[in-house]
């Protein structure tokens, strides 16, 4: 039967997790990358689709393939992190469908769709990616969720002659917490949500 998690848990996954710029020089093991989309994979997704696709862009060279797409300050941030995500959605998600959703003909419902094929493809790879980033902090990893950058150039960099496309990357390491500034207030319940 599920439990609350521990306070100790809930600290390193929400109240004390931050979105880390700068990076302990500490390497991240395949294994890890291995257990962290292990986890994240059973997060839920429309039609069990899995859309969502991942790149960990790790070696030097593909560093060096992915710099040209950052925006300003990230080049430095992505330099420095071990690993860089990138979350991707696959336009073609429904080919898989016949194992993921085995009850019913779902491809049917995206073939020759195209405006619910990307609703789906982006919807879903975004929860994906969230996932991933909640699953990182469960293993004492750090991240930083990145949008500042240009998904065509990394399409064309990374994706080119598939049916491939960007959503966001993030940062993942070890994070070096002397470098965080303050961290700024979130919206009160009052403010961002309301029970009807
Ligand atoms: C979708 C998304 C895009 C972001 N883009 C960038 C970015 O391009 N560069 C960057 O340094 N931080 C980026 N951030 C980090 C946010 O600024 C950070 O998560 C937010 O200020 C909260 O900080 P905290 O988690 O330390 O409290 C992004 C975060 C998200 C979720």
């Amino acid at each position: 039967m599920s439990q609350p998690l521990s306070k100790n848990a809930l600290e390193q996954l929400f109240l004390n997790a931050r979105s880390h710029h700068a990076w302990k020089n500490q390497d991240v093991s395949e294994e890890t990358l291995h257990q962290i989309y292990d986890l994240a994979k059973w997060g839920p997704t429309a039609a069990n689709s899995n859309p969502g696709r991942l790149v960990f862009v790790k070696s030097a060279a593909a560093k060096e393939k992915l710099l040209p797409a950052l925006m300003g300050g990230n080049v430095d941030q992505i330099k420095a992190a071990p690993v860089t995500a990138i979350v991707a959605y696959d336009l073609e998600f429904y080919d898989h469908l016949a194992k993921l959703f085995p009850h019913a003909d779902a491809k049917s419902w995206y073939v020759g769709n195209p405006a619910l094929i990307e609703s789906t493809g982006f919807r879903n790879s975004s929860l994906q990616g969230a996932y991933l980033l909640l699953a990182a902090r469960s293993l004492g990893l750090d991240v930083c969720p990145m949008s500042g950058f240009d998904n065509a150039k990394v399409d064309e960099l990374f994706f080119q002659g598939t049916k491939w496309k960007s959503n966001f990357i993030f940062t993942l390491g070890y994070g070096d917490e002397q470098k965080l500034h303050p961290r700024a207030a979130r919206l009160e319940f009052a403010e961002a949500a309301k029970i009807v």
